[in-house]
């Protein structure tokens, strides 16, 4: 898949990289950010000109409505560099989808799909030399919408600055993590911003993890903001279960992120046979199939990780163990499947990789 419209996008390239300053060895999440960014404003409603300039500070009015009211949304993707040396944006269509998504129910202006696909093309482009080379590493991209009109009343912002920078990452090995299942807190309601990546999302859910992390999890696990009954998603992933050889995943909804992970692995499953079912988890379903050994593994998904096995599941003050893997799993098997289409490694059966020329 590649772009057929070109928007010439000027470019003030840096007198030096700062390419010198990365220890590759070490890629600690969000450390490093690529010699260039692009940004993009809306004004009187209109778009102004893309432009890509040297990565740096952004001068913000202090009030400047996104500081305030929270009109600020992303997007969280990634580059890969693949076999043969090409390099590729995986499925930027389907995130522009998601920020349009976001976009409209934070009442702010949909990024048009040509500067935010030719933005990281040419972005992409530009800053080839950081995507990183070692196996399972990649250049992560974060695009980026705040508000920016200056007003201290509580209003629809009338312009905004739209940005996109990016960082090399390492590969992600995890041990299997243990997730508490949340029954007083919520993520998001029915009728809430839990469908749309907006940044009070993340600033709301920051209290129960820090509780569930001093009780010895590292994650929550949202359940409905009714019942807390049927489980939603993991902190910033899409969870999965194989019980009885199912993989089962929580239906979207307008309370949990629509993971363009979750996703791709949902049509692998379906091209590969895995049996799949996309329907509401009960929690006391997840402990009848503990109790009966029907459950074989879970794990979330996300950008960051691909997977990350979950090892434990707290659920009402009582731990659950998963069995130990004998042989790769489900998740490990889809793992495999989606990188080998990312790194080049495997057909794109699924048109998924967007090739940066
Ligand atoms: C709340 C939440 N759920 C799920 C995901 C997984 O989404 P994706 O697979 O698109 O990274 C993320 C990460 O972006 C997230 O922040």
């Amino acid at each position: 898949m590649s772009i057929t419209k070109s928007l010439p996008i000027p470019v003030q390239r840096v007198s030096e990289t700062r390419l010198p300053e990365v220890d590759w060895d070490d890629l600690e999440f969000g450390k490093y950010f690529t010699d260039h960014m692009l940004i993009c404003d809306y004004a009187d409603g209109d778009w102004s000109d893309a432009q890509i300039i040297p990565f740096g500070d952004l001068r913000l009015s202090p009030v400047a409505l996104a500081l305030h009211y929270g009109q600020t949304i992303f997007e969280g993707m990634k580059a890969f560099g693949m076999e043969d040396g090409a390099v590729n944006i995986f499925r930027p269509y389907k995130h522009h989808e998601r920020l349009s998504l976001s976009a409209e129910r934070l009442c702010m202006p949909v990024v048009p799909q040509e500067i935010f696909i030719e933005g990281l093309r040419r972005l992409v482009e530009l800053d080839k030399a950081w995507v990183p080379a070692a196996a399972g590493s990649a250049l992560y991209i974060r695009p980026f919408m705040i508000a920016t009109e200056a007003r201290l009343r509580v209003k629809v912002s009338g312009a905004y600055r739209f940005v996109i920078v990016a960082t090399p990452v390492g590969s992600y090995f995890q041990q299997p993590v243990r997730v508490k299942v949340e029954r007083d807190f919520v993520r998001a309601a029915r009728g809430g911003t839990g469908y749309a990546k907006c940044g009070g999302n993340y600033g709301a859910s920051m209290y129960p993890t820090q509780r569930a992390r001093e009780e010895g999890y590292d994650q929550v696990l949202w359940t409905d903001g009714k019942e807390h009954r049927f489980i939603e998603e993991s902190g910033a992933m899409n969870v999965f279960f194989v019980v009885d050889g199912v993989l089962i995943t929580p239906p979207l909804s307008d309370s949990i992120l629509d993971g363009v992970t979750r996703d791709s692995l949902l049509k692998l499953a379906v091209r590969d046979g895995i049996p799949v079912a996309e329907r509401p988890v009960d929690v006391e379903e997840l402990k009848a199939a503990f109790a009966g050994g029907r459950i074989s593994e879970a794990f979330g998904s996300g950008t960051a990780a691909v997977i990350s096995p979950i090892g434990v599941i707290g659920i009402d003050d009582k731990d659950y163990v998963l069995p130990a893997a004998e042989e790769p799993g489900v998740g490990s098997r889809l793992k495999a499947a989606l990188e080998n289409i990312r790194y080049g490694k495997a057909n794109d059966t699924e048109d998924w990789n967007f090739l940066v020329k």
